[in-house]
């Protein structure tokens, strides 16, 4: 025995099997001098010394596979090999009689049964041209390739697609039978049902009846062994999407930030939020998930934080949701000031006028400013609020109700961001415009009755209001019997 495999080993001319474990080394290589052969179609695919299409190794055995081509190689390995990269050894090297073409060895010196899948070897630069080979690895231990923690998988039914029982198996002979949740037993029948030891249980058209616990089992000398899967019918119902600020988003420089978009859906549904906003292509931001599920629906949240914010991320932060063909967004906008600001400006010059008897009158500026300001009115020096009921402040401006001559005078609004040691303050005057009325006829009016002729005679007329009036004297003559006399003020 070890002599014949010696021979074998001299045969293949000082190709890279040799290394260690002789005895287990399965039959798959390629005779001596068939690898130098040219094939027919000249390379066109990369070219295996596994002639069939499968392999069946037992495990611990040692998998050698060569690739040859007319260009550069490279190896696409089953998820169990990719995960653990380090086991598989490649040897590259340049090859036939002139070193014209290439060649690639890939050897695992212990195949086990997670590495079962498909080998494929590809051109670098063409990497649909490519030739694959199965390679199942038996282990009595192991019938399936996946293994699985207590817990059930969670398969999705997705409309107008066959519903898959990843079960696949380490031996191609192997025994499965398919189970739904407590013991009613599915039978293969190649139309719907259809078992594929490379992919596991296929049901081509999934009704409600595979909504459930499923489960794949197979025995292997007496002992069973099973996986189980729940499924879930996948639905694509967005309820709501929101984000927890809704108004614009103002900042400083150097700030965080953090939005979460919200996201309800209903039961069963799956959704992918993505962000867009001004720093993605730096990954500026951190991004945060959360799933929770109430009674009725679930709730997705993404959360994007950036920890320290630029000029250059201010813009339109976009909240994306997608499930399946659906897909919503809502966005808000952030603005980032470099540092902090007060405008503080009045809206038409220092002097404003008023009406006594006015219902209400507004003093307003123009005032921006950032982080929010405190402010404080003052009228003449004094707190506006406290001097008079009929003032108070909304937002920025300063309201009079009924407005009095009183009201005339000196406001100061004082704007201040203490934290940032910033304050401006703004005085506008008001003039209060009283209307003109005579104050002898709001008393009485007096009959001068008659005067001699000749004689001198003061007539008084007061008169106030702001500003201050004119005062002008008309005469008209008394129409029955005639006034001989008139003054002029
Ligand atoms: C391989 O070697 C082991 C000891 O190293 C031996 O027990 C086993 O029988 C050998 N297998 C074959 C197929 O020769
Ligand atoms: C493979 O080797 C390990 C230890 O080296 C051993 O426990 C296991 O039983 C072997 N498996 C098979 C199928 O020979
Ligand atoms: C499993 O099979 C082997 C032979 O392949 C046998 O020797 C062994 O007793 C069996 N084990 C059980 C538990 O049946
Ligand atoms: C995200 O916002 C929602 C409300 O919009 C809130 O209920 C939830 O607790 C927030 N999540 C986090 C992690 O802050
Ligand atoms: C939005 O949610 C984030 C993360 O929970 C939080 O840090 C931020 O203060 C929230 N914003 C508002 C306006 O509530
Ligand atoms: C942002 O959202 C508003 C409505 O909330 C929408 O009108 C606007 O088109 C959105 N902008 C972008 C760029 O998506
Ligand atoms: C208003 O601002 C000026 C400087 O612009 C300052 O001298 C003055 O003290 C301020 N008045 C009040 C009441 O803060």
């Amino acid at each position: 025995m070890i002599c014949f495999i010696f021979v074998v080993l001299c045969g293949l001319s000082g190709s890279a099997l040799a290394k260690g474990k002789a005895n287990k080394t399965s039959s798959l290589f390629s005779l001596p001098g068939k690898v130098e052969r040219e094939p027919k179609g000249k390379f066109s695919v990369p070219v295996l010394d596994v002639k069939s299409r499968q392999l069946v190794l037992e495990a611990n055995q040692t998998l050698t596979i060569h690739c040859r081509g007319r260009w550069e190689l490279s190896w696409v390995f089953p998820g169990g090999v990719a995960r653990d990269k380090e086991i598989v050894q490649l040897e590259d090297s340049r090859c036939g009689r002139q070193s014209q073409h290439y060649c690639s060895q890939l050897i695992i010196s212990s195949a086990q049964a997670q590495h079962t899948g498909s080998f494929r070897c590809r051109y670098s630069h063409r990497t649909r041209r490519q030739s694959a080979v199965y390679i199942y690895v038996t282990d009595r231990q192991r019938p399936f390739v996946e293994e699985q923690n207590n817990s059930p998988d969670l398969v999705y039914i997705k409309e107008s697609q066959p519903l898959v029982f990843p079960c696949r198996v380490t031996n191609p002979d192997a025994t499965v039978s398919l189970v739904k949740f407590p013991d009613r037993e599915l039978t293969p029948d190649q139309r719907n049902i259809v078992w594929n030891s490379r992919q596991g249980f296929l049901i081509r058209s999934p009704t409600y009846f595979y909504i459930g616990l499923f489960s794949c089992k197979t025995s292997v000398n007496g002992t069973t062994h099973s996986l189980s899967y729940l499924t879930h019918r996948q639905v694509n119902k967005i309820l709501e999407v929101y984000l927890n600020s809704t108004s614009p988003v103002q900042t400083l420089q150097g700030d965080s930030l953090a939005i979460n978009c919200t996201v309800t859906a209903e039961w069963n549904s799956r959704v992918s939020i993505s962000w867009d906003y001004p720093g993605k292509v730096n990954r500026a931001a951190i991004i945060s998930r959360r799933i929770m599920a109430s009674k009725t629906h679930m709730v997705f949240y993404s959360i994007l934080s950036i920890p320290k914010l630029h000029r250059s991320d201010r813009g339109l932060y976009i909240c994306r949701v997608t499930s399946g063909p659906v897909s919503r967004e809502t966005n808000v906008s952030v603005t980032v000031y470099d540092r902090p600001y007060i405008r503080l400006t009045p809206r038409q010059g220092a002097i404003v006028e008023a009406h006594a008897g006015q219902k209400s009158y507004r003093l307003s500026p123009k005032l921006r400013a950032f982080p929010a300001p405190e402010i404080i009115w003052l009228k003449d020096g004094k707190v506006a609020a406290e001097q008079c009921s009929r003032y108070h402040v909304d937002g920025n401006s300063l309201v009079i109700r009924d407005v009095a001559e009183e009201d005339a005078g000196k406001y100061t609004i004082l704007v201040g961001i203490q934290e940032h040691r910033l304050y401006q303050n703004l005085t506008l005057s008001l003039v209060v415009n009283v209307s003109p009325g005579i104050e002898e006829k709001a008393v009485s009016l007096q009959d001068p009755g008659s005067v001699p002729q000749g004689s001198r005679q003061a007539l008084h007329c007061s008169s106030h209001g702001v500003p201050p009036p004119h005062i002008a004297w008309l005469w008209h003559p008394c129409p029955p019997k005639g006034l001989s006399g008139g003054t002029r003020a």
